[in-house]
């Protein structure tokens, strides 16, 4: 979708949103997939309400999008424009055993960052890609460690009441890869309250979940990271494997060797080789083992 009325973009403008226009979702998203659209990439939160309300007047529709590193975007001319975080400097503020972090700051490079000031609890979340926003709002979580569990507050934009608000970590319920948080609320910030641990030891817990990702994710492939939930005792990723349906694919949509919970994009694959790949397997899953299994992927749909 392209924003063309001059009298938007200069209000767009004057409320620091900085427009790229006809983005390719294919090069922002992990995956490697998605079709094209107006980016706006917001650099002030407290302008977000009336950025909001500008679009909806015009009748624009709209997505917020993280990192987009677990998000699987249809192909074409997309009929929404896109909303993103632009990152300030400082992202991350360290006192005591709080950091402050704005949901746009890398993950990875936050968990790095808190180490060095002593402040631990966070290891395994060292390869998950994306923002510290999605990470929130996903819950996201490996090797035993949860970003929920660490949650003071959270600063958030809510789409239902169009305002900016503060919660607290005990308002906000986190669950296995999921939040209370409603689908149109957006990231705007956090509070984390981290335990205190002396670098070495912190360096070594990273190591040891760096060692254990690389033995068996794909890390260097195109992907969303895991394509499913485990259902409740079960692993997905297992299922898929023991199904063999490692290697399987639609079009460039392959279910990856190393980890058959991971598809990737294995050259010039579409959402909708992707979606097909994901239907196909569910269904396989289903038959044979009794589970729906659910997305763990976002999908954007047209
Ligand atoms: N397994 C297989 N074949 C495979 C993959 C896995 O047999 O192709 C077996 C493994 O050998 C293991 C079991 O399945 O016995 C579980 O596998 P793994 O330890 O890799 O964990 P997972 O349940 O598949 C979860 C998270 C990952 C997270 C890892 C490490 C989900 C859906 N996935 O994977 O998170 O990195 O644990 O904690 O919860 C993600 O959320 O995108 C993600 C990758």
């Amino acid at each position: 979708m392209r924003i063309e009325d001059k009298k938007v973009l200069a209000t767009l403008r004057d409320l620091g949103v900085e427009l790229k226009s006809a983005a390719s979702l294919t090069d922002i998203t992990y995956l490697g997939i998605g079709g094209t659209t107006d980016l706006l990439r917001l650099t002030r939160h407290e302008s977000i309400p009336e950025v909001v309300k500008l679009l909806e007047s015009n009748g624009i529709p709209f997505k917020f999008l993280g990192g987009g590193s677990n998000l699987l975007v249809a192909d074409n001319v997309l009929p929404w424009v896109v909303m993103q975080l632009a990152q300030p400097d400082p992202d991350v503020v360290i006192e005591g055993n709080i950091a402050t972090v704005d949901a746009a700051a890398d993950l990875g490079r936050t968990v790095t960052m808190c180490a060095k000031h002593d402040l631990g609890g966070m290891e395994g979340l060292i390869g998950v890609p994306g923002t510290v926003g999605g990470a929130l709002r996903m819950n996201a979580g490996a090797y035993g460690i949860q970003i929920g569990n660490y949650v003071r507050e959270v600063k958030v934009y809510r789409g239902g009441a169009r305002i900016i608000e503060t919660l607290k970590g005990d308002q906000i319920s986190f669950e296995y890869r999921h939040t209370s948080f409603a689908p149109d609320d957006m990231m705007l910030a956090v509070k984390l309250e981290l335990p205190s641990k002396p670098f070495r030891e912190i360096l070594q817990g990273i190591r040891i979940c760096n060692e254990k990702r690389r033995a068996s994710q794909p890390l260097g492939q195109k992907s969303a990271g895991c394509i499913f939930k485990n259902p409740p005792g079960a692993s997905a990723g297992r299922m898929i494997d023991e199904l063999g349906l490692k290697g399987f694919s639609v079009g460039d949509a392959r279910v990856s060797d190393r980890h058959a919970n991971f598809f990737v994009n294995a050259g010039k694959a579409s959402a909708r080789d992707m979606l097909a790949l994901i239907a196909d397997v569910r269904e396989r899953v289903q038959k044979a083992y009794g589970f729906e299994l659910e997305n763990e992927v976002v999908v954007w749909n047209a």
